[in-house]
Order: structure tokens, then C-alpha cells, then sequence
């Protein structure tokens, strides 16, 4: 009983203090503390603009520390758990009650909420039904406030300070909500471009949004989208403001590329001149939230960087690159940049999506002609689509074909080691640091692309979706 009198600072005490602690001779109370006092942790980690994130700079974004709020909560689910098992026990062994009084009925009801909380944020669920999991998340924590208020007065120092983290973030994003012009075009049924012109500065390379579209009833939904180029007054490319690429991957991505293709109207917008051809694009209201995320790596602190991206990936990298050479070639490596040489390696499933992003890579690859910077692109197209359909970029490779990012790394750095498929597939698994050092210069990774259901974190990490450097 003297665990209810404790302060929040003791209970995390005496609750780590674990050499004193059995989980069926002492008391119940221990594990539930546990569990209310991750509240805090599960949502500083939970929220897009936290304190954490905006301390840590660029490249911490919420989606780079979001596993520390999947793992408190799958731990206060634990804790919950042992909690209310303990509990029964003890209820079954003095013949009383599980179910009746207020006390037990709403800690059942808040394990129940914390059940459905857990089973619902899993990854399948997230993967197949995003929008399900959003809603289900959002009513559940409230559900679980409330259940855990009326389960234990001792619940509350741990809910305000959540509270503070959620109200802090909705503020500040409310600051942050700007709803603009913007056009959106679709080279073709798999890829729309969001065009937002009146959007001049305010993100860092590799940054992303959160993007709201106006159209037909999906004005409540938002999706991230990564900004494929730098501010206009710090990018390579001709094109002014701010540019998103939303490749189709499910039902709000299909709908909007559908309507871009449905509504086009030469007459009221006017037509951009992309990939050689002119297209259409479509007038549209969008409100947008961020910047948020962003690269970690100093690319220009690098002599070779390997830029490597999947599919609709590219909008990431291509960010970087064009980061990278506007301060190498149009700043003129002011801030002492010592980046010589640059890979940019793209697989894609068919030659046509090379069309998505070839006139920003011809921009690039024309003016990094003849200076200081040697850029490579390496486009692999791991299916035989389209294969008419490969537009000429300046100094780039198509093939059909899917080495390993581990090979292409061997290959970049120059690496004595023989980087055949089978000893890439076996080297695949050593992190980078393993790999025989780099001749000089540093070497930069910046990776992103498709998680692959049946793909382990690990797999995907040896496979090379991870940005690092050597
Ligand atoms: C940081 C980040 C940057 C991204 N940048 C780009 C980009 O530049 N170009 C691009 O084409 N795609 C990008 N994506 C992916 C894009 O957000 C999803 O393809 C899009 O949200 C799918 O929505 P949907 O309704 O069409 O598909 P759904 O069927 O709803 O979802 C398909 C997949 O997208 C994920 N997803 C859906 N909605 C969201 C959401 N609101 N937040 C996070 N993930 C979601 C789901 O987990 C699922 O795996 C990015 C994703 C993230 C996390
Ligand atoms: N964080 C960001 O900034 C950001 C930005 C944009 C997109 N994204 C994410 O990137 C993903 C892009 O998906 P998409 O649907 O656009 O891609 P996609 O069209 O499916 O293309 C992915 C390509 O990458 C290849 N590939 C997959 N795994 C590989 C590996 N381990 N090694 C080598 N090649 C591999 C695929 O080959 P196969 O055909 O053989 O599978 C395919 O050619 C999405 O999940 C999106 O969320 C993230």
C-alpha cells in the first residue's frame, strides 16, 4: 500500500528498482504503475511536433523516433497485463469478485481498450488499413483516459503531462496549417505531381509534409510527401515553388491521380512543358503541415555519396542531389563542400516511370556537365514494362536488371573486395561499418524506398533502405 503515497519520481524508482521486485509475491500495484507511467513517453514519442524531434534537428523527425512510442506502449500493455492478471489471481484466491465493483470493472475495460489499441497500431493493420488504424487510435486513447481516470486517481500526474505533449502539438501545428493554390498534373496512371507554387522557402532537402487535398469528400485525410526538390531559391531546377510526387499506392493516391485525369481542363490551367510534352494539369486548393523529417547526413561533408532510392524513393534522393549540387556548383561550395562524385542509382518496376522524374534529372545532369561534380545515374528496371519508353538523360545507365545496393556500394567506392552476387548476398548482412574502409574522401548512403511485406527490419536494413556512412 505504500506505493499509492509515492511521488511520480519514486514510483519510476522504486518500478526500476527490479532486484526487489516478484512479480506474484509483491504487489499488483508495482506492474500497473509501470504501465501508467509510460502515458508521457508513449506520447512525446507519439506526436509530430516534439520537443525531442525539434532539439534534435533535422533528420530526427517523428517518424525516425516513432518506435520508442510503439515500444512504451507495447510495454505498458505488458505491464497492464501482469497488472490485471496479478490482480485476478489475487480476486480468485479470496473469492471475490473480477467483475462488479468500479474499480475492477474499469480495469478490465481499460486493459480491453489497451487490447484493441495494441492489435490495431500492428503493422499488418497499418500496411492494409491505414485510415482504420488513424480513426480506431484517436478514439481509443480517449476511451483510455477515461477508463484509466475512473480505474485509478493515481492515473492523473501521468495524463497531464501527455496531455501538455498532444496540446503542444496541436498548437503548433495549427501554426503551421497553410492552405495554398496548387496544380496537379499526372504523367501517368501512377504518378501525380502536386505543383504548389506559392511556397518559396521554409524546408530543408529530403523534408516531407503532411499534404491535405481538396477534392471530390477527402478534404479529412492527410499523407506525408516528401518535397523533391530544395526552396526555389536554393534548387537546380527551372520550376518555382514547392513540388510533391504522389505515386498510386492506394485508394486516396489512386482517387487523385484519377481525378487529376478526369478534370483536366486546358483552358483554365495553363500547361506546364514536362519531359518534352506539354500536359495538362488541374486547379486545386491543398493545405499543407510540416516540414517535418529530413536527411541527418551532411552530403557535402562527403567525397563520394551513393544516393540510392526505390520507386517512388526517388522523391527523397532526388531532393538531396538537387540540394547537393546547387551547393556545389551553383553556390560554388561556399560552405567548403567536398563532394566530387555522386551516384544516384533508381530501380524501378517499369521504363516508363523513368518519365516521372527525366526532365529533373536532364536539368541536373546538364549543368553538373563539365564542372567539378561527376554525377552517375543508374536507373535498374526490375520488369520488362514498357521498354520503349526510356527518355534520354545525360550520362545515365538503364538496365534491366536488380543488383544488390551492397554490390552498387562496392562498386561506387571502389573496393578491392570481388563484389560478385553471391558474396554481395552474404556481405549483405555486415553493416557498412564491416566493409573494408573507403580509399579517402568519406563516402555517404542515403537510401529510400519500398518495405516489403515478408522483409525483415533487419532484411531491409542489410538490403540497404538505410541511410549511413563510411
Ligand atoms: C515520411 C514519408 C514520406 C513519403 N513520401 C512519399 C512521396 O514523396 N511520394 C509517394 O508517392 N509516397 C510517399 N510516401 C508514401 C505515401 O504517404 C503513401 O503512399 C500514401 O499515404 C498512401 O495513401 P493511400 O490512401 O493511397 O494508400 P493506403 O492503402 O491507405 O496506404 C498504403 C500504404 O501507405 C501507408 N500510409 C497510408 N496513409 C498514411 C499516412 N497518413 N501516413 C503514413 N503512412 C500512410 C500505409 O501504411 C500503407 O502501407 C511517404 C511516406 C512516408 C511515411
Ligand atoms: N521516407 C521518404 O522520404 C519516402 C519518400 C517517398 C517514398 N517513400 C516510400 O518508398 C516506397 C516506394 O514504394 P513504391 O511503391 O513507389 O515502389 P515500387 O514502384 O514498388 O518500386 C520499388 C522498386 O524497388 C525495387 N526494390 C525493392 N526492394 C529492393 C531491394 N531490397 N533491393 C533492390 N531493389 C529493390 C523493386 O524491385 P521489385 O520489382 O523486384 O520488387 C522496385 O523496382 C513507399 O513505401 C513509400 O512509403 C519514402
Amino acid at each position: 500500500m505504500l506505493l499509492l503515497y509515492l511521488t511520480p519520481t519514486e514510483l519510476v524508482q522504486s518500478t526500476f528498482d527490479l532486484h526487489v521486485f516478484h512479480p506474484i509475491s509483491d504487489s499488483p500495484l508495482r506492474t500497473g504503475f509501470l504501465a501508467v507511467a509510460q502515458i508521457p513517453i508513449v506520447f512525446l514519442f507519439a506526436t509530430k511536433n516534439s520537443i525531442l524531434s525539434l532539439l534534435l534537428g533535422p533528420g530526427n523527425g517523428y517518424e525516425k523516433l516513432n518506435y520508442i512510442h510503439r515500444m512504451s506502449g507495447r510495454l505498458m500493455f505488458l505491464s497492464a497485463c501482469i497488472h490485471g492478471s496479478l490482480w485476478i489471481r489475487n480476486h480468485l484466491q479470496y473469492g471475490l469478485p473480477i467483475i462488479g465493483q468500479q474499480k475492477e470493472t474499469s480495469g478490465v475495460a481499460t486493459l480491453a481498450v489497451l487490447g484493441i489499441i495494441v492489435l490495431t497500431s500492428l503493422r499488418p493493420v497499418r500496411r492494409l488499413f491505414y485510415q482504420v488504424f488513424f480513426v480506431v487510435h484517436v478514439l481509443t486513447f480517449v476511451a483510455f483516459f477515461v477508463t484509466v481516470r475512473y480505474h485509478t486517481l493515481y492515473a492523473a500526474p501521468w495524463i497531464f503531462p501527455a496531455l501538455a505533449f498532444f496540446g503542444a502539438d496541436a498548437f503548433l501545428r495549427f501554426l503551421r496549417y497553410r492552405i495554398k493554390d496548387a496544380k496537379l498534373s499526372a504523367p501517368d496512371q501512377l504518378m501525380t505531381l502536386v505543383h504548389i507554387q506559392d511556397c518559396d522557402d521554409g524546408w530543408l532537402a529530403g523534408q516531407h509534409v503532411q499534404l491535405r487535398v481538396f477534392f471530390s469528400n477527402r478534404a479529412f485525410e492527410s499523407h506525408p510527401f516528401t518535397i523533391l526538390s530544395g526552396p526555389p531559391n536554393r534548387s537546380c531546377f527551372n520550376q518555382s515553388g514547392m513540388i510533391l510526387a504522389a505515386r498510386v499506392n492506394g485508394d486516396w493516391t489512386r482517387e487523385l491521380n484519377a481525378y487529376a485525369h478526369n478534370e483536366q481542363d486546358p483552358s483554365v490551367c495553363i500547361s506546364e512543358k514536362q519531359s518534352g510534352g506539354e500536359r495538362s494539369c488541374v486547379p486545386i486548393h491543398v493545405m499543407i503541415d510540416g516540414p517535418y523529417g529530413g536527411s541527418s547526413v551532411d552530403l557535402g561533408q562527403y567525397e563520394t555519396v551513393l544516393l540510392v532510392a526505390g520507386g517512388s524513393g526517388a522523391t527523397f534522393t532526388l531532393g538531396l542531389l538537387d540540394d547537393i549540387v546547387f551547393r556545389c556548383i551553383k553556390a560554388g561550395r561556399r560552405h567548403g563542400e567536398r563532394t566530387r562524385r555522386i551516384e544516384f542509382v533508381w530501380y524501378i518496376r517499369s521504363f516508363g516511370h523513368i518519365a516521372w522524374f527525366a526532365e529533373m534529372l536532364t536539368e541536373i545532369a546538364i549543368l553538373a556537365a563539365g564542372t567539378s561534380l561527376d554525377i552517375h545515374f543508374s536507373i535498374f528496371v526490375t520488369c520488362l514494362c514498357d521498354p520503349e519508353a526510356v527518355p534520354f538523360i545525360p550520362n545515365s545507365d538503364v538496365k534491366l536488371d536488380r543488383p544488390p545496393v551492397y554490390t552498387l556500394l562496392c562498386e561506387t567506392t571502389g573496393l578491392s573486395r570481388p563484389c560478385s552476387f553471391e558474396s554481395a548476398e552474404a556481405e549483405e548482412d555486415k553493416p557498412f561499418s564491416a566493409a573494408q574502409p573507403h580509399a579517402g574522401g568519406g563516402v555517404a548512403v542515403c537510401a529510400s524506398g519500398p518495405e516489403r511485406s515478408g522483409q525483415s527490419k533487419r532484411g531491409m536494413r542489410s538490403r540497404g533502405w538505410v541511410s549511413g556512412t563510411l
